[in-house]
Protein backbone atom coordinates (compact mmCIF):
# COMPACT_ATOMS: atom_id res chain seq x y z
CA UNK A 1 0.00 0.00 0.00
CA UNK A 2 1.58 3.04 -1.01
CA UNK A 3 2.27 5.79 1.66
CA UNK A 4 0.18 8.51 0.03
CA UNK A 5 -2.94 7.59 -2.59
CA UNK A 6 -4.51 11.10 -4.92
CA UNK A 7 -7.35 9.60 -6.63
CA UNK A 8 -9.75 11.89 -9.10
CA UNK A 9 -8.66 15.09 -6.90
CA UNK A 10 -10.39 17.95 -8.00
CA UNK A 11 -10.01 21.43 -6.17
CA UNK A 12 -12.56 24.62 -6.81
CA UNK A 13 -12.25 27.78 -5.93
CA UNK A 14 -15.75 29.91 -5.82
CA UNK A 15 -14.84 33.40 -6.09
CA UNK A 16 -16.84 37.09 -7.85
CA UNK A 17 -15.18 35.62 -11.54
CA UNK A 18 -16.67 32.38 -11.43
CA UNK A 19 -15.62 29.00 -10.41
CA UNK A 20 -11.45 28.82 -10.43
CA UNK A 21 -10.62 25.20 -11.42
CA UNK A 22 -7.32 24.72 -9.49
CA UNK A 23 -6.56 20.79 -9.93
CA UNK A 24 -8.31 18.95 -12.25
CA UNK A 25 -8.92 15.41 -11.31
CA UNK A 26 -5.49 14.35 -10.18
CA UNK A 27 -3.64 10.88 -9.47
CA UNK A 28 -0.59 10.52 -7.92
CA UNK A 29 0.51 7.83 -5.33
CA UNK A 30 3.56 8.44 -2.92
CA UNK A 31 5.78 5.40 -1.04
CA UNK A 32 7.52 5.43 2.14
CA UNK A 33 10.81 7.06 1.92
CA UNK A 34 10.12 8.14 -1.32
CA UNK A 35 11.18 11.37 -2.88
CA UNK A 36 8.81 12.43 -5.54
CA UNK A 37 8.83 15.89 -7.32
CA UNK A 38 5.70 18.33 -8.44
CA UNK A 39 6.66 20.84 -11.28
CA UNK A 40 4.89 23.13 -13.14
CA UNK A 41 4.95 27.34 -13.63
CA UNK A 42 2.96 29.35 -11.42
CA UNK A 43 -0.89 28.42 -11.01
CA UNK A 44 -0.48 25.20 -12.15
CA UNK A 45 -2.36 23.98 -9.12
CA UNK A 46 0.36 22.82 -7.50
CA UNK A 47 -0.01 23.87 -3.81
CA UNK A 48 -3.39 23.31 -3.98
CA UNK A 49 -2.84 19.98 -4.41
CA UNK A 50 -0.94 19.68 -0.85
CA UNK A 51 -3.19 22.17 0.86
CA UNK A 52 -5.96 19.82 -0.23
CA UNK A 53 -3.85 17.05 1.40
CA UNK A 54 -3.54 18.66 4.97
CA UNK A 55 -6.83 20.45 4.83
CA UNK A 56 -5.53 23.59 4.40
CA UNK A 57 -7.67 25.23 1.62
CA UNK A 58 -8.97 28.78 1.78
CA UNK A 59 -12.76 29.21 2.97
CA UNK A 60 -13.92 29.57 -0.64
CA UNK A 61 -12.28 26.34 -1.64
CA UNK A 62 -13.61 23.01 -2.00
CA UNK A 63 -12.28 19.58 -3.21
CA UNK A 64 -13.25 16.20 -3.47
CA UNK A 65 -12.35 12.99 -4.58
CA UNK A 66 -9.86 10.52 -2.73
CA UNK A 67 -6.62 11.28 -0.73
CA UNK A 68 -5.51 8.23 1.52
CA UNK A 69 -3.01 8.29 4.14
CA UNK A 70 -1.27 5.20 5.26
CA UNK A 71 -4.69 3.67 4.25
CA UNK A 72 -6.70 6.28 5.85
CA UNK A 73 -9.14 8.73 3.69
CA UNK A 74 -7.85 11.82 4.96
CA UNK A 75 -9.83 14.37 2.17
CA UNK A 76 -11.90 16.54 3.76
CA UNK A 77 -12.19 14.23 6.97
CA UNK A 78 -12.94 16.24 10.56
CA UNK A 79 -10.76 18.66 12.17
CA UNK A 80 -9.93 16.43 14.78
CA UNK A 81 -8.76 13.88 12.49
CA UNK A 82 -6.33 16.30 10.19
CA UNK A 83 -4.99 18.05 13.33
CA UNK A 84 -3.54 14.69 14.32
CA UNK A 85 -2.04 13.83 10.87
CA UNK A 86 -0.34 17.39 10.92
CA UNK A 87 0.99 17.13 14.10
CA UNK A 88 2.31 13.64 13.61
CA UNK A 89 2.31 12.57 10.36
CA UNK A 90 2.66 14.73 7.94
CA UNK A 91 4.78 17.91 7.93
CA UNK A 92 5.06 21.15 5.52
CA UNK A 93 7.67 23.42 4.86
CA UNK A 94 6.31 26.29 3.10
CA UNK A 95 8.38 29.07 1.00
CA UNK A 96 8.31 32.10 3.62
CA UNK A 97 8.91 30.32 6.99
CA UNK A 98 7.72 33.23 8.33
CA UNK A 99 4.32 32.61 7.63
CA UNK A 100 4.16 29.47 10.26
CA UNK A 101 6.69 30.88 13.15
CA UNK A 102 5.07 32.59 15.77
CA UNK A 103 6.85 36.65 15.55
CA UNK A 104 6.13 37.44 19.15
CA UNK A 105 7.36 33.68 20.31
CA UNK A 106 10.86 32.81 21.23
CA UNK A 107 11.98 29.29 18.79
CA UNK A 108 12.96 27.08 22.33
CA UNK A 109 8.86 28.02 23.23
CA UNK A 110 7.81 27.11 20.05
CA UNK A 111 9.75 24.13 19.13
CA UNK A 112 9.08 22.90 22.74
CA UNK A 113 5.57 23.22 22.50
CA UNK A 114 4.82 20.98 19.81
CA UNK A 115 6.76 18.19 21.71
CA UNK A 116 5.08 19.03 24.84
CA UNK A 117 1.64 18.44 23.18
CA UNK A 118 2.06 15.99 20.38
CA UNK A 119 4.80 13.72 22.29
CA UNK A 120 4.32 14.38 25.56
CA UNK A 121 7.30 15.23 26.44
CA UNK A 122 8.37 17.70 29.80
CA UNK A 123 9.51 20.75 29.03
CA UNK A 124 13.26 19.83 29.95
CA UNK A 125 13.23 16.78 27.44
CA UNK A 126 11.53 18.91 24.63
CA UNK A 127 13.78 21.79 25.02
CA UNK A 128 16.73 19.47 25.08
CA UNK A 129 15.22 17.36 21.74
CA UNK A 130 14.86 21.09 20.11
CA UNK A 131 18.39 21.24 20.33
CA UNK A 132 19.07 18.37 18.68
CA UNK A 133 16.87 19.14 15.77
CA UNK A 134 18.73 22.84 15.65
CA UNK A 135 22.14 20.29 15.62
CA UNK A 136 20.88 18.30 12.90
CA UNK A 137 19.68 21.18 10.49
CA UNK A 138 23.47 22.54 11.17
CA UNK A 139 22.31 25.83 12.96
CA UNK A 140 25.81 26.95 14.99
CA UNK A 141 25.66 27.60 18.63
CA UNK A 142 21.84 25.92 18.78
CA UNK A 143 21.98 25.71 22.43
CA UNK A 144 22.01 29.20 22.91
CA UNK A 145 20.44 30.52 19.65
CA UNK A 146 17.59 28.48 20.63
CA UNK A 147 16.24 31.80 22.79
CA UNK A 148 16.34 34.27 20.24
CA UNK A 149 12.65 35.84 18.37
CA UNK A 150 12.47 34.23 14.45
CA UNK A 151 13.69 37.73 13.24
CA UNK A 152 16.77 37.53 14.82
CA UNK A 153 17.57 34.49 12.60
CA UNK A 154 19.01 35.30 8.35
CA UNK A 155 16.41 34.05 6.12
CA UNK A 156 18.24 30.79 5.86
CA UNK A 157 18.79 29.94 9.17
CA UNK A 158 15.12 30.77 9.82
CA UNK A 159 14.25 28.28 6.95
CA UNK A 160 16.56 25.44 9.00
CA UNK A 161 14.66 26.24 12.15
CA UNK A 162 11.21 25.30 9.89
CA UNK A 163 12.85 22.10 8.78
CA UNK A 164 13.73 21.26 12.20
CA UNK A 165 10.32 22.39 13.62
CA UNK A 166 9.03 20.11 10.68
CA UNK A 167 11.11 17.27 11.79
CA UNK A 168 10.08 17.18 15.46
CA UNK A 169 8.00 14.92 15.20
CA UNK A 170 9.17 12.50 12.89
CA UNK A 171 6.63 12.84 10.23
CA UNK A 172 6.00 9.77 7.47
CA UNK A 173 5.90 12.59 4.63
CA UNK A 174 7.47 15.82 4.39
CA UNK A 175 5.68 18.17 2.07
CA UNK A 176 8.22 21.56 0.77
CA UNK A 177 5.98 23.85 -1.06
CA UNK A 178 9.18 26.33 -2.79
CA UNK A 179 11.54 25.74 -0.06
CA UNK A 180 13.87 27.56 -0.89
CA UNK A 181 12.33 30.33 -3.83
CA UNK A 182 12.80 33.12 -1.28
CA UNK A 183 16.11 32.46 -0.61
CA UNK A 184 19.00 33.91 -1.98
CA UNK A 185 20.73 31.46 -4.84
CA UNK A 186 23.77 30.00 -2.69
CA UNK A 187 21.49 29.34 0.42
CA UNK A 188 19.19 27.47 -2.06
CA UNK A 189 21.66 25.18 -2.64
CA UNK A 190 22.74 24.81 1.33
CA UNK A 191 19.22 24.29 2.38
CA UNK A 192 18.89 21.83 -0.95
CA UNK A 193 21.56 19.65 0.73
CA UNK A 194 20.50 19.97 4.03
CA UNK A 195 17.16 18.59 3.26
CA UNK A 196 18.80 15.78 1.29
CA UNK A 197 21.09 14.44 3.88
CA UNK A 198 18.08 14.87 6.30
CA UNK A 199 15.80 12.99 4.16
CA UNK A 200 18.40 10.12 4.08
CA UNK A 201 18.84 10.43 7.69
CA UNK A 202 15.29 10.42 8.81
CA UNK A 203 13.99 8.71 5.74
CA UNK A 204 10.69 10.53 4.99
CA UNK A 205 8.69 10.41 1.94
CA UNK A 206 9.18 14.04 0.20
CA UNK A 207 7.09 15.59 -1.81
CA UNK A 208 9.46 18.47 -3.10
CA UNK A 209 7.19 21.14 -4.73
CA UNK A 210 8.78 24.22 -7.44
CA UNK A 211 8.57 25.25 -10.58
CA UNK A 212 12.37 24.98 -11.12
CA UNK A 213 13.06 21.34 -13.12
CA UNK A 214 16.90 21.76 -12.05
CA UNK A 215 16.26 21.54 -8.35
CA UNK A 216 13.83 18.52 -8.79
CA UNK A 217 17.06 16.76 -10.80
CA UNK A 218 19.51 16.93 -7.68
CA UNK A 219 16.74 15.63 -5.21
CA UNK A 220 14.12 13.38 -6.47
CA UNK A 221 13.38 9.72 -7.91
CA UNK A 222 10.15 10.51 -9.95
CA UNK A 223 8.77 13.56 -10.81
CA UNK A 224 4.95 14.83 -12.35
CA UNK A 225 4.94 17.20 -14.24
CA UNK A 226 1.86 19.67 -13.54
CA UNK A 227 -0.06 22.33 -16.06
CA UNK A 228 -3.55 24.29 -15.44
CA UNK A 229 -4.03 21.46 -12.43
CA UNK A 230 -3.14 18.60 -14.35
CA UNK A 231 -0.66 15.99 -15.27
CA UNK A 232 1.04 16.43 -18.42
CA UNK A 233 3.54 13.77 -17.64
CA UNK A 234 5.11 11.81 -15.34
CA UNK A 235 8.45 9.46 -15.15
CA UNK A 236 11.28 8.66 -13.20
CA UNK A 237 13.85 11.86 -12.98
CA UNK A 238 17.04 10.59 -15.06
CA UNK A 239 14.96 9.54 -18.34
CA UNK A 240 13.12 12.75 -18.28
CA UNK A 241 15.88 14.86 -18.74
CA UNK A 242 17.45 12.26 -21.34
CA UNK A 243 14.39 12.84 -23.24
CA UNK A 244 10.87 14.74 -22.46
CA UNK A 245 8.06 12.87 -24.01
CA UNK A 246 5.64 15.69 -23.39
CA UNK A 247 5.92 19.78 -25.28
CA UNK A 248 5.29 21.21 -21.59
CA UNK A 249 7.76 19.75 -20.11
CA UNK A 250 10.34 19.88 -23.03
CA UNK A 251 9.75 23.72 -22.45
CA UNK A 252 10.46 23.27 -19.11
CA UNK A 253 13.57 21.98 -19.82
CA UNK A 254 14.63 24.23 -22.26
CA UNK A 255 13.93 26.80 -19.67
CA UNK A 256 16.10 25.13 -17.12
CA UNK A 257 20.20 27.03 -17.05
CA UNK A 258 22.70 23.81 -18.14
CA UNK A 259 26.31 23.94 -17.61
CA UNK A 260 27.02 21.46 -20.35
CA UNK A 261 24.88 23.39 -22.85
CA UNK A 262 25.66 26.98 -22.09
CA UNK A 263 23.25 29.25 -20.51
CA UNK A 264 22.52 30.76 -24.12
CA UNK A 265 20.52 27.99 -25.14
CA UNK A 266 18.07 28.78 -22.51
CA UNK A 267 14.68 29.60 -23.30
CA UNK A 268 11.40 30.36 -21.67
CA UNK A 269 8.22 29.33 -22.88
CA UNK A 270 6.31 31.77 -24.70
CA UNK A 271 2.87 32.98 -23.67
CA UNK A 272 1.92 32.71 -19.97
CA UNK A 273 -0.33 30.18 -18.14
CA UNK A 274 -4.02 29.97 -18.72
CA UNK A 275 -6.43 31.88 -16.15
CA UNK A 276 -8.52 29.53 -14.32
CA UNK A 277 -11.71 30.80 -14.39
CA UNK A 278 -11.71 30.35 -18.38
CA UNK A 279 -9.37 27.82 -19.32
CA UNK A 280 -8.94 26.81 -22.87
CA UNK A 281 -11.09 23.83 -23.94
CA UNK A 282 -9.03 20.24 -24.18
CA UNK A 283 -5.32 20.33 -23.22
CA UNK A 284 -4.52 23.32 -21.08
CA UNK A 285 -1.54 24.26 -23.08
CA UNK A 286 -2.58 23.87 -26.57
CA UNK A 287 -2.43 27.77 -26.84
CA UNK A 288 1.42 27.90 -25.89
CA UNK A 289 2.09 24.31 -27.85
CA UNK A 290 4.29 24.66 -30.94
CA UNK A 291 3.08 20.67 -31.50
CA UNK A 292 -0.70 21.32 -31.03
CA UNK A 293 -3.01 20.91 -33.82
CA UNK A 294 -7.05 20.39 -33.71
CA UNK A 295 -7.18 16.83 -31.94
CA UNK A 296 -5.83 19.06 -28.82
CA UNK A 297 -9.79 20.74 -28.27
CA UNK A 298 -9.87 17.27 -26.76
CA UNK A 299 -7.88 16.55 -23.44
CA UNK A 300 -5.70 12.92 -23.99
CA UNK A 301 -6.02 10.77 -21.59
CA UNK A 302 -2.97 9.96 -19.07
CA UNK A 303 -1.24 6.84 -20.86
CA UNK A 304 1.65 4.92 -20.17
CA UNK A 305 4.65 5.58 -22.18
CA UNK A 306 7.43 3.65 -21.67
CA UNK A 307 8.75 2.07 -18.52
CA UNK A 308 7.35 3.63 -15.31
CA UNK A 309 6.26 6.64 -17.39
CA UNK A 310 2.98 7.95 -18.21
CA UNK A 311 1.59 11.29 -20.71
CA UNK A 312 -0.97 13.42 -21.91
CA UNK A 313 -0.66 13.90 -24.98
CA UNK A 314 -1.73 13.12 -28.57
CA UNK A 315 1.49 13.91 -30.17
CA UNK A 316 3.34 10.31 -31.06
CA UNK A 317 6.63 10.61 -28.91
CA UNK A 318 8.97 10.32 -31.31
CA UNK A 319 7.90 13.46 -32.55
CA UNK A 320 7.88 15.55 -29.45
CA UNK A 321 11.34 13.86 -28.46
CA UNK A 322 13.18 14.11 -31.57
N1 LIG B 1 -8.46 31.20 -2.52
C1 LIG B 1 -8.43 31.17 -3.84
N2 LIG B 1 -9.44 31.70 -4.58
C2 LIG B 1 -9.43 31.65 -5.93
N3 LIG B 1 -8.47 31.06 -6.65
C3 LIG B 1 -7.44 30.51 -5.99
C4 LIG B 1 -7.37 30.53 -4.56
N4 LIG B 1 -6.23 29.91 -4.19
C5 LIG B 1 -5.62 29.51 -5.33
N5 LIG B 1 -6.34 29.87 -6.40
C6 LIG B 1 -6.01 29.60 -7.82
O1 LIG B 1 -5.73 28.22 -7.97
C7 LIG B 1 -4.79 28.00 -9.03
C8 LIG B 1 -3.70 27.07 -8.57
O2 LIG B 1 -3.00 27.68 -7.51
P1 LIG B 1 -1.77 27.02 -6.78
O3 LIG B 1 -1.55 27.84 -5.57
O4 LIG B 1 -1.96 25.57 -6.57
O5 LIG B 1 -0.61 27.26 -7.83
P2 LIG B 1 0.90 26.79 -7.76
O6 LIG B 1 1.10 25.75 -8.81
O7 LIG B 1 1.26 26.43 -6.37
O8 LIG B 1 1.66 28.11 -8.23
P3 LIG B 1 2.91 28.91 -7.60
O9 LIG B 1 4.12 28.32 -8.28
O10 LIG B 1 2.67 30.32 -8.01
O11 LIG B 1 2.91 28.72 -6.12
C9 LIG B 1 -4.31 29.39 -9.44
O12 LIG B 1 -4.96 29.75 -10.62
C10 LIG B 1 -4.74 30.27 -8.28
O13 LIG B 1 -5.00 31.58 -8.71
MG1 LIG C 1 2.38 27.36 -4.89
Amino acid sequence: MPLLEIDDLNVSFDTGDGEVHAVNGLSLTLDRGETLGIVGESGSGKSQTAFATLGLLAKNGRASGSIRFDGEEILNAPARTLNRIRAERIAIIFQDPMTSLNPYMRISDQMAEVLMLHKGLGKRAALAEAVRMLDAVRIPGAKDRIRLYPHEFSGGMRQRVMIAMSLLCQPDLLIADEPTTALDVTVQAQIMRLLQELQAEFGMATMLITHDLGVVAGFCERVTVMYGGKVMERAPVHPIFAQPTHPYTRGLLQAVPRVDRGQETMQAIPGNPPNMARPPSGCPFRPRCAFADEDCAVMPPLAPAGEARERACHRPVKEVAA
